[in-house]
């Protein structure tokens, strides 16, 4: 067994997100990312601090969290943040183990294994910190056939909206603070066993205006991918320094969500009110050059503003929504991968350029 092999991990359980109203949040994910609904927990189920909702798409499963009290975590939280990811839960096949594991590497907990009961059987979690205010659990749920997790009872309103073509999360973006990176990065390496696919350096990833430095994250199996960013030296701030500024630490940037289909799914979120970053038409002059055969419409990819790039493995399409909450902080990437496994690196300045026009009209710049 390899040495990295400690810790297992067979993809993203869920992500929960803690949010101001979280009966209005799980809407506008239904209604405008096709998300259905799965789950609820709140005061009709004992529950008196919070309640979530919880969507689900594809294997991708969000749960919305609203305190209930201003001295509530979640409320505190969501005051000091705005909306925001909370939990990277990861599913693993022993939770007691994987705890055990880390915890000799230098993890430090937020919850020690324990076990949830209910009449479906047994779900056994685990917490751990990671960079800024957010965590880690860890989701044993091999004896557990219930809805979601103990605690939860189905959630099935009248309202549904279709999906739109959303399948897996590819990869979740963490913003750190300046001269942070290396420090998380070394957390990833060294207590969850992870390598480290590509770094990116301030040459990589700057415009005339601003810059970034940033390292992929991976786990064994590749299903769990973590590009940490920090912020470079620019002649102006960074995306990465507002959303510092305005999340008030660090925190999950982008999540970025697979599609086999981009051009539907963006074109049907777009139809659906969600905001995508704009391309400019001067992008697509040299892009076909630089991405050579493609098997997608051209004009329908240039219509819908998609970002196209190509590695030595493949091809892949990517766009990226605005901020979804108030503060410029946290947003979604739509990704479909024709055999690349990377990032999109052909796309960085025109993506950041493109981020700039936003900051410009927030005066954040
Ligand atoms: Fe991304």
């Amino acid at each position: 067994m390899k040495e990295q092999e400690f810790l297992p991990i067979s993809g993203t359980d869920y992500v929960e997100f803690y949010v101001g109203n979280a009966k209005q949040a799980a809407h506008y994910y239904q209604s405008a990312f096709g998300f259905q609904p799965l789950a609820y927990s709140g005061l009709e189920t004992g529950v008196k601090d919070r309640t979530s909702y919880v969507v689900r798409q594809g294997k991708i499963t969000f749960v919305l969290t609203a305190g209930m009290h201003p001295d509530s975590e979640v409320t505190r939280h969501q005051a000091q943040h705005g909306d925001g990811v909370k939990v990277i839960a990861l599913w693993v096949d022993d939770a007691r183990k994987s705890f055990e594991e880390v915890m000799k590497r230098g993890a430090e907990a937020v919850e020690e294994p324990t076990v949830h009961k209910d009449d479906s059987g047994e779900v056994v979690t685990a917490s751990i910190k990671t960079y800024g205010e957010t965590i880690h659990t860890f989701v044993e749920r091999k004896n557990y056939n219930g809805v979601f997790l103990p605690g939860f009872v189905a959630w099935d309103p009248i309202y549904k909206a279709p999906e739109t073509g959303l399948l897996y999360v590819d990869h979740i973006v963490g913003n750190v603070n300046e001269g942070e990176m290396n420090k998380v990065v070394d957390f990833y390496k060294n207590v969850m066993g992870f390598d480290q696919l590509i770094s990116f350096d301030d040459k990589d990833i700057s415009t005339e205006y601003t810059a970034l430095m940033s390292k992929v994250m991976a786990n064994q199996n590749f299903r769990i991918k973590f590009p940490i960013n920090e912020p470079a030296k620019g002649l102006k701030k960074s995306q990465v320094e507002e959303f510092l500024d305005f999340y008030l630490g660090p925190g999950p940037q982008h999540i970025a969500m697979a599609t086999e289909d981009i051009i539907h799914t963006v074109s049907e979120m777009r139809s659906r009110g969600v905001d995508f970053l704009s391309t400019p038409a001067t992008y697509y002059e040299d892009v076909w050059d630089r991405v050579g055969v493609i098997d997608e419409d051209k004009k329908e990819l240039k219509k819908n503003n998609i970002l196209i790039d190509r590695d030595d493995e493949g091809y892949l399409l990517q766009l990226f929504t605005k901020p979804v909450e108030d503060r410029p902080t946290f947003f979604f990437e739509i990704i479909e991968r024709k055999g690349a496994r990377s990032f999109g690196k052909g796309n960085f300045k025109a993506l950041f350029e493109a981020i700039e026009r936003e900051q410009e009209s927030r005066g954040t710049l």
